[in-house]
């Protein structure tokens, strides 16, 4: 038999390996032990867990599981909008915007700037009461989101009670992210299995976040980094830089890079030093958060429609490469539509190797010009999956060879032919195959 003090250690050991692990797991995607392994510490930790419940840790890796699966999301009024921001796409357009806040401030009014990063994944509010996490819910149209708690509640960063001293009510804003590495080790599985792939960190976050099944939402081993208190009861804050600080007092992961600038050379600087580190940060990113740090300064200079003035979005443009066309196949999806998909020699954009891309339809092949053997612009917008933008004519030989639907299906050999497919954005002729057995159509649908 333990002694209560020898289980208070244990516990204390078995929680910080458990949560080790689940990170080599989920965001690493490199475990080092096997799953037996980790279910028997699981299983270990779970039963002291019982035995003593005074030691047990709220914030346990055991009280991650999440509940029953839900029938549908309730949905939930903000108290306080969740707001949009302005972009600006060059240094020209954040010059503008510092121009427009210096003419609505008093003259001379000394403004200093917080930056931060723009994290690619979907923004949720947290609500704490008397420091427990009582319920978490989505962005929505920013006046109404959805429940999401069971679903956030399995996320290792959202606390699900805060360090003391903590404010008796707050809300807490901030990003639940996918990494880079889970999700190309997501669409692999999704491409195995013949489903669609996420086009990016911030569609695979939102999808996990949308499962009704906790445990689905929790194998997609999510992040969250928090950025904003917009409500709190009993402190008070100058700045949004005294927020952040509060915030991670309280047990919140906030990002490292984050700077306060004092003149819009220092935010120029922080957009240089970020675009370095981008390409090898675990997580998408599509900018810098360019905010005024004064907290009397942002109430002076209010909303106008759906996005402060006092803060701006710095994007990064979308990145670029060349690379050689090596062959153009065709996927057939499950409602039976052919999609031309580029296949290229492999070559590095914004961090990743590339090796395809999918051409969408004919329209689009006809649109770029694209030949099998052309040399291509590929991009990647802070996006995973990458797009053609261009074909350099004048890099031709001679030898590229047109691209052709096939008459017949590359699945089953029925016949193909030619329908008007109606899109959101537009109506174009996609080719389907004939056959309603074709065993391309009876793959599983999307979770
Ligand atoms: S501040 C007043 N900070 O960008 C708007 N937003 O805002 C408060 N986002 O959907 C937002 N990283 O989820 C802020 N460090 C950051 C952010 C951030 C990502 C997202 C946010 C929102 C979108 C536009």
């Amino acid at each position: 038999m333990m002694t209560k003090s020898e289980a208070k250690k244990r516990i204390e050991k078995l929680t910080k390996e458990i949560e080790k692990l689940r990170h080599e797991y989920h965001t690493l995607d490199n475990p080092s032990v096997t799953d037996a392994v980790y279910d028997s510490l699981t299983r270990e930790l779970r039963s002291l867990e019982t035995e003593y419940p005074d030691l047990a840790d709220p914030n346990s890796p055991i009280h991650r599981v999440g509940g029953k699966p839900l029938d549908k999301f309730v949905k939930v009024t903000h108290a306080i909008r969740m707001l949009s921001l302005n972009d600006a796409f060059s240094k020209e357009e954040v010059l503008d915007w510092e121009k427009r806040i210096k003419k609505l401030l008093p003259e001379n009014t000394a403004v200093e700037y917080f930056c931060e990063l723009k994290m690619d994944g979907l923004a949720v509010s947290l609500i704490y009461e008397n420091g427990v996490l009582v319920r978490g819910a989505t962005r929505g149209d920013g006046f109404i989101g959805e429940d999401i708690t069971q679903n956030l509640k399995t996320l290792q960063s959202i606390p699900l009670t805060l360090k003391a001293p903590y404010p008796e009510f707050i809300e807490v804003r901030g990003e639940a992210l996918m990494s880079k590495n889970v999700l190309e080790k997501l669409n692999k599985i999704q491409e195995k299995e013949g489903k669609q792939l996420f086009a990016n960190t911030r569609n695979a976050a939102a999808g996990s976040l949308r499962q009704l099944d906790p445990k689905l939402a929790r194998e997609r081993g999510l992040d969250f980094m928090a950025y904003d208190i917009p409500q709190v009861r009993g402190v008070e804050f100058k700045t949004h830089s005294e927020k952040h600080a509060f915030l991670r007092k309280l047990g919140f992961v906030l990002d490292t890079h984050e700077k306060i600038a004092k003149t819009t050379e220092d935010i120029f600087s922080f957009i240089s030093q970020v675009e370095k580190i981008r390409p090898k940060y675990p997580y998408g990113t599509d900018g810098v958060v360019v905010s005024v740090d004064n907290l009397t300064l942002q109430e002076r200079l209010g909303v106008v429609g759906k996005a402060p003035r006092w803060a701006v979005a710095f994007k990064y443009p979308a990145e670029k490469a060349t690379t050689i066309v090596t062959d153009i196949t065709v996927n057939v999806g499950r409602t039976g539509v052919l999609t031309p998909l580029a296949h290229f020699r492999p070559t590095l954009v914004a961090g990743s190797t590339v090796s395809k891309a999918t051409l969408h339809n004919m329209d689009q092949i006809e649109r770029l010009g694209i030949r099998i053997g052309d040399t291509v612009v590929i991009q990647k917008a802070g996006d995973v999956i990458p797009e053609v933008v261009e074909v350099l004519e004048k890099m031709r030989t001679g030898k590229e060879k047109k691209f052709s639907m096939p008459s017949v299906c590359p699945v089953c050999g029925a016949k193909v032919e030619q329908r008007v497919a109606e899109s959101k954005k537009d109506s174009s002729v996609a080719y389907y195959c004939t056959n309603t057995t074709c065993s391309a159509k009876n793959r599983r649908g999307m979770q």
